[in-house]
């Protein structure tokens, strides 16, 4: 087996360096990150990967995965590394293990041991190599850590490296080396830190020039300063740069010695002696990782839950909350698939984002929303995108779902806090003047209101949650079934804050209910609700059509909204032409690159990729939970479980579906391309977000609403009996379900343990 969790560690371990594809882990601080593979390939960055990106990291070359965070280890003639990659020699022994916010390999060759962790603590922004080497015999070894550094603009880096490279410059300061990014017209030059890279341990040499360290026609497999066994002192003023040690070391047989690597930022040289002379403290590094631990179960432990499924509670406790984290962390904005290079904070997806982050962090997740709601103009729309941390101008284009994720989000903040007050609070508009999020959030219906269609649906604008469907309504006037969907679940949200602040909710409800009668009059189609109307009046996922005959998302989210009349026939539609056994495909049959027509053909990705037929992950969680709305536990874990990615990948087979067995992915290729099972973008992803809402909130049925606690579960026998400790509004609830009975508990303010068995 490749890999084995080790839930008491909250760890994955993988046995076998050469996954499929890099199998990946994010180690942050909030503002110093990395992401670092199985191999120790990956990348580290400040703040932003756009503008302050520091090593390279060649997304898609081969060899894949290079470079990243490698020491070599030199023992006489050998050389190797913990990492295992990227020496041609191997270790002979050797697992990885990822964990809560650090990666550990455990390595060993003729004799000689090493342990080596990463993680980055909250005290320095710095990734931290914690490396504990033991050897049998005495020994004389040298380690050389080392990173090759890069323009701290990708994008710019690409296009403009012949020039500015030589704006560059990696030297040392007595042990420490630091590198400049002296890049001019770069975004914010003073806000771009400087990198160091420091020891704990004496340091005998060093190099800075990376062709210097490496040599000419070799690579990090083998550095040439590492075969001749000493660096040379280089410098570098233009070229490209890198950071490499040469530390010489006595192994006294049976002894461990402790070495530890800091890559780090900091604004000024004398800030950097600051920081290094912190991080050689005795017992930082220690206190570091404990408080690292700290926190993450300071985290996890707000929901936590004892099930007889241990695939759906390793995801419960460990996995899913975890991802969900990362993932309202970084957006979409780099991974092994996406390259950081121009996503910035993307409003529909990071308001769907914030939802998995209410349980855990109100503050984090009020912070984030705040941002949204920044970005939202007066008459109710908003950016698509924003680069806060970038200064860059937004991407300004008008979606027909993004402002009413705004309201979702908003009303699940205010169902687990219990108060309005968070509709109080104030938030400036994008283009001047400030309001309550209370305004914000009802400008967010105004405005769908003032761009509804010729046949009453909302207009799909640059399209709604579906990316492709900008294509329908270039001219303006395609409409958005699904949006219609949407939005009548967000009236129905905002109807209740409504009451509450003292208004009237009833004529949210009067909106609904038209929109409602237009869902089942005008987009029902006999057996499904079709998904969309194109500029020219012809309605995309009916049976009438030649293509794309059905779409998932009409199905569910009719359910999820209340609105389908006949939401149980459409999700049975689901199940006779969407399922796959290995998740549920987002349209049926894949289309063709004709469609509707030749020259405004919806898609161009090939069948069964992408979004044309995959299965696609995000919105599978919608049809688990639709079906735990219409009660039957079997769909709604069949759904759920068959997703799960460790379940998945056992299934489509690793060398298939490639991807990490313990994240979810965005997509996984459908039945119609010749690589069913190839699961795609995995980390950064809504399906993170939404199945840890599916399982918790849905089939464990723990839903916050004003009162209390709403309990209604819907479960299967593989999931019985289920006990949950979640914590809400100060109050531990210990929960057991033995069956599927709802249940409420009001919540009572000052009560700190509650005990309830279903
Ligand atoms: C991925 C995008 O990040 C998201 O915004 C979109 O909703 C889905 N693709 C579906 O198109």
């Amino acid at each position: 087996m490749t890999y084995q969790f080790n839930n008491q560690a909250r760890e994955i371990e993988i046995n076998k360096y050469s996954t499929p594809t890099p199998w990946m882990n994010y180690l942050s601080n909030g503002t110093f990150h990395t992401m670092i593979s199985q191999a120790g390939g990956g990348v580290a960055f400040y703040r932003s990967p756009q503008i302050w990106r520091i090593n390279h990291y060649r997304f898609f070359h081969l060899p894949t995965d290079r470079s990243g965070f490698y020491t070599y280890i030199k023992d006489g003639g050998d050389v190797w590394c913990p990492t295992n990659e990227p020496c041609k020699t191997k270790p002979e022994t050797w697992k990885a293990a990822h964990g809560m916010g650090y990666t550990r390999f455990e390595a060993g060759r003729n004799g000689v041991h090493a342990v080596a962790t990463y993680f980055v603590g909250k005290y320095e922004n710095a990734l931290i190599w914690n490396l504990k080497l033991k050897s049998e015999t005495d020994k004389k070894i040298t380690l050389f850590p080392y990173v090759e550094l890069g323009m701290m603009e990708f994008m710019r880096e690409l296009q403009w490296q012949c020039y500015n490279k030589h704006q560059l410059s990696a030297y040392a300061i007595d042990d420490v080396l630091v590198y400049r990014y002296g890049v001019e017209t770069q975004p914010k030059p003073e806000e771009t830190p400087l990198v160091y890279f420091a020891a704990d341990v004496p340091v005998t040499a060093f190099d800075c020039d990376r062709d210097e360290f490496v040599g000419a026609y070799r690579s990090e497999e083998n550095p040439q300063n590492v075969e001749a066994g000493g660096c040379t002192n280089s410098t570098l003023y233009g070229g490209d740069p890198c950071f490499a040690l040469q530390i010489d070391l006595e192994l006294k047989a049976g002894e461990e010695r402790e070495v530890n690597i800091f890559l780090g930022t900091a604004m000024t040289e004398e800030e950097i002696k600051r920081c290094v002379s912190h991080c050689r403290e005795k017992g930082f590094v220690e206190t570091s990782y404990a408080a690292l631990s700290a926190q993450w179960a300071d985290f996890l432990r707000k929901f936590q839950c004892e099930l007889p499924d241990a695939d759906v509670q390793t995801m419960v406790n460990i996995w899913n909350p975890y991802q969900a984290e990362r993932n309202f962390q970084f957006s979409r904005n780099i991974s092994y698939y996406a390259t950081g290079t121009f996503r910035g904070v993307g409003v529909r997806d990071t308001a769907q984002d914030i939802l998995a982050m209410v349980p855990f962090d109100l503050c984090r997740a009020k912070d984030k929303l705040n941002l949204l709601l920044g970005q939202q103009y007066r008459d109710g729309h908003c950016n698509h995108y924003c680069f806060p941390i970038e200064g860059w101008e937004p991407l300004a284009r008008i979606h027909s779902d993004n402002h009413l994720w705004l309201v979702m989000a908003a009303y699940h903040i205010v169902m687990e806090e219990g108060t309005l007050d968070y509709l109080e609070e104030a938030v400036d508009f994008y283009d001047g003047g400030s309001a309550t999020v209370w305004e914000h959030i009802k400008k967010s219906i105004d405005f769908t209101m003032a761009n509804l269609g010729e046949q009453g649906f909302p207009l799909m604008l640059a399209s709604d949650w579906n990316d492709m469907l900008y294509k329908v309504c270039r001219e303006g006037k395609g409409e958005s079934i699904w949006t219609s969907m949407q939005f009548g679940t967000v009236l129905h949200q905002i109807a209740e804050l409504a009451d509450r602040m003292g208004e009237n909710g009833q004529k949210y409800l009067d909106i609904y209910e038209a929109q409602k009668k237009l869902v089942n009059e005008k987009a029902w189609d006999g057996a499904w609700y079709r998904r969309c109307i194109t500029d020219d009046g012809t309605f995309i996922g009916s049976a009438a059509e030649p293509q794309a005959k059905i779409w998932l998302n009409t199905q569910s989210w009719s359910v999820i909204s209340g609105m389908g009349a006949y939401g149980k026939a459409a999700m049975d539609s689901v199940k006779q032409y969407l399922d796959t056994d290995l998740g549920i495909k987002k349209i049926h049959p894949s289309m063709m690159t004709d469609y509707p027509t030749k020259e405004g053909n919806l898609t161009c990705y090939n069948k069964g990729c992408g979004e044309n037929g995959s299965v696609f992950c995000h919105a599978n969680t919608w049809a688990i939970i639709a079906e735990c709305l219409l009660k039957r536990p079997e769909r709604a874990y069949k759904y759920y479980h068959q997703l799960l990615p460790m379940v998945a990948q056992a299934k489509a087979g690793e060398w298939r579906y490639k991807a990490e067995p313990y994240v979810y992915s965005s997509n996984i290729f459908g039945p119609e391309s010749d690589k069913f099972g190839l699961a795609n973008v995995s980390w950064l992803t809504g399906t993170a977000a939404w199945m840890y809402l599916a399982v918790t909130q849905y089939m464990l049925g723990i839903r916050p609403n004003w009162d209390g606690l709403e309990i209604d579960p819907c479960l299967t026998a593989q999931m019985l009996p289920a006990k949950v400790t979640r914590v809400f509004r100060g109050c531990t609830y210990h929960i057991t379900i033995t069956k599927n009975e709802r249940a409420f508990i009001p919540h009572e303010t000052g009560r700190e343990e509650f005990e309830i068995t279903i």
